[in-house]
């Protein structure tokens, strides 16, 4: 199969349903939702929608629903990032190639820029109608996957060990933990609620968990090495970042040519994980070797 046009495909459909979504920017809230609009559509790689979207075409038919449960993705990413480049956090100015949201609107605005989208992707996920469509077991079922991947025991949890480690030098159980929390969770999360949308029995949904967890460590291992070796041009945010920061990395504790070891292995595990699929799991098995090979 075709990757790249495979990815530019399903961006496409990712960003029509963003669209679709989204509040437009009009009356007494024009301007906060003009700040949200700003990140949400600065163009992303929309990995985790299209995660969600290829782990449910894995499967099943039954995809009623899929494309809205998919952006909910994007919200939470996305308000992770604006948090993320916040002054009291990593304190960076571009972001997908523009200046970061807080340099745009102040800190303010950016703040609550991420507080709308956080929550907009939750009112979105459990709408009535989506409901009606999806069924209400599988709609909480979504629900809980994605508030346990956002929150403590995920993303959030991980940032917050990413700030508390600047500086220091942690134990890699600790590093590893950070990077499945920070980034992991969020990745695997899209991959099981394709699974949950596209109907997965039980050892099915299992696989997937696993293939999302070791291509959800891959992806933060990559971003890393990217940070050391990538441009600020190519990335469309800055290179060296984390240096500068002290942050505890994979390249910072292991070196590089470590680092890519196990960012491959990660990969590899994640195919692995997918052995009894058929052939509609190959965009999978594709974006697990474009996530160690993406050059942003
Ligand atoms: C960057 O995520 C932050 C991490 C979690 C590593 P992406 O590399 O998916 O960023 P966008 O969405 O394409 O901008
Ligand atoms: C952030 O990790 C992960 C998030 C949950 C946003 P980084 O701080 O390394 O992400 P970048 O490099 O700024 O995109
Ligand atoms: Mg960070
Ligand atoms: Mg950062
Ligand atoms: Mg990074």
């Amino acid at each position: 199969m075709d990757l790249k046009s495979y990815l530019q495909t399903k961006r496409s459909i990712v960003e029509q349903a963003l669209q679709d979504v989204m509040l437009k920017p009009e009356g007494l809230l024009a301007d906060h939702i003009q700040a949200m609009s700003y990140s949400l559509f600065a163009g992303g790689k929309r990995v985790r929608p299209i995660l969600c979207i290829a782990a449910a075409e894995s499967l099943d038919t039954d995809l009623n629903g899929l494309l809205p449960v998919a952006t909910t993705l994007e919200f939470i990413h996305t308000y992770s990032l604006i948090h993320d480049d916040l002054p009291a956090m990593d304190n960076d100015e571009l972001r997908r190639g523009k200046p970061t949201n807080h340099i745009v609107y102040g800190e303010a605005e950016a703040i609550l820029a991420g507080d709308g989208l956080l929550t907009m992707a939750f009112e979105i996920l459990s709408d009535p109608d989506l409901g009606t469509r999806l069924g209400a077991e599988k709609q909480l079922r979504l629900i809980h996957i994605l508030s346990s991947a956002a929150g403590p025991q995920g993303m959030v949890g991980g940032q917050a060990i990413d700030i508390a480690s600047e500086g220091k030098e942690i134990p890699f159980d600790t590093l590893r933990y950070l990077h499945r929390c920070k980034t992991g969770a969020l990745i695997t999360a899209a991959v099981q609620m394709g699974a949950v949308l596209g109907n997965a029995n039980q050892e099915q949904f299992q696989a997937l968990t696993d293939y999302g967890r070791n291509i959800g460590l891959a992806f933060q291992i990559v971003d890393d090495l990217l940070d050391v070796e990538g441009t600020t041009e190519q990335l469309g945010k800055k290179a060296g970042s984390d240096a500068a920061l002290k942050k505890a990395t994979y390249p910072a504790l292991f070196g590089l040519e470590e680092t890519k070891k196990r960012a491959q292995a990660a990969v590899a595990a994640a195919i692995t994980a997918l052995e009894s699929f058929d052939m509609k799991a190959d965009p999978l098995r594709e974006i697990a070797n474009y996530i160690y090979f993406r050059k942003r």
